[in-house]
């Protein structure tokens, strides 16, 4: 394991990431993130790999970024360095990303769950953007992302407020796809991310960009765009294949092409 604070393994075609500063409740501080990026770089390129999970464990998927690394910043070093920059590249990896949240998901951490394509909470998990207590305010996507998600009473009382919201709440919001029990929920994400990684890999990467591309732009354009990518799909063999082995009443083997 090349990682300070990750432990990075594989499971067939799906590549997971367990988030490992335990002692910090997975607090994300630059190395973190420097890793995490790394580590989904490596799974993005590698054609063997077909969808990425995102772990903490049961008591955090991670409460932050770094207060201890963060709080003595100055504007000119923070503007300077634009240290949340980093965050924007997990968005824009093109395999899906299951994010699965046992514990604290806060600040950071629920952007950085937000940032992935779905979420699986365990009843455990706990979600929230609690930085206006230390005096700020969310900056990698919180006040977008959750508002998206959850809309916007709720967001700007969760942002305003710092209250944290349990997994059914969540659930009941939107912000997560399924909840399940905390035993099971790396089980479950493995399972999900494996049946993706099963399937025609143009298609499902076409299906994440064309929903990404939904929330970038108007509704027009996203159908439009959402049409393009369709025609294209006509052009692999794993159309024809699906398709042929639908008639012939038979499992698709998809190949990629
Ligand atoms: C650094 C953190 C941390 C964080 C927890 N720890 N969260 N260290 N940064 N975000 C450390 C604690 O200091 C402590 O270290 C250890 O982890 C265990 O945490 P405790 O507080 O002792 O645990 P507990 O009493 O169970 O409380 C859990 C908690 C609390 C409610 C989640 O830790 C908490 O409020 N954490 C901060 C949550 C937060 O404000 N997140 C937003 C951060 S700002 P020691 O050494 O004492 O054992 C942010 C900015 C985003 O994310 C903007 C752009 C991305």
């Amino acid at each position: 394991n090349p990682y300070e604070t990750l432990l990075v393994t594989r499971q067939g075609k799906v590549g997971l990431i367990t988030l490992n500063r335990p002692h910090a409740l997975n607090a994300l501080n630059t190395l973190l993130i420097s890793e995490l990026n790394r580590a989904l770089k490596g799974f993005e390129t590698d054609p063997g790999i077909g969808a990425i999970v995102i772990t903490g464990n049961e008591k955090a998927f991670a409460a932050g970024v770094d207060i201890k690394e963060m709080h003595t910043k100055t504007f000119v070093e923070a503007y300077g360095s634009d240290f949340l920059a980093p965050f924007d590249k997990i968005g824009n990896i093109r395999k899906p990303i299951i994010a699965a949240v046992g514990g604290y998901a806060l600040g950071g951490g629920c952007e950085l769950a937000m940032s992935c394509d779905i979420i699986l909470a365990a009843d455990n998990a706990v979600f929230g953007q609690p930085e206006i207590n230390l005096g700020i305010m969310p900056g990698a996507g919180g006040t977008q992302r959750l508002t998206r998600a959850v809309g916007k009473a709720k967001a700007m009382e969760l942002c305003l407020t710092g209250r944290m919201m349990e997994a059914e709440e969540a659930e009941r919001a939107n912000l997560v796809s399924r909840i399940v029990p905390a035993d099971e929920l790396l089980e479950e994400a493995m399972k999900v991310a494996d049946k993706i990684a099963n399937l025609s890999q143009h298609a499902v990467m076409m299906i994440k960009e064309a929903i990404n591309r939904g929330f970038a732009t108007t509704l027009a354009e996203g159908t439009r765009f959402e049409r393009g990518q369709f025609y294209s799909l006509f052009a692999t063999e794993d159309q024809k294949e699906g398709m042929a082995a639908f008639i012939d009443k038979r499992k698709p083997e998809f190949k990629n092409r």
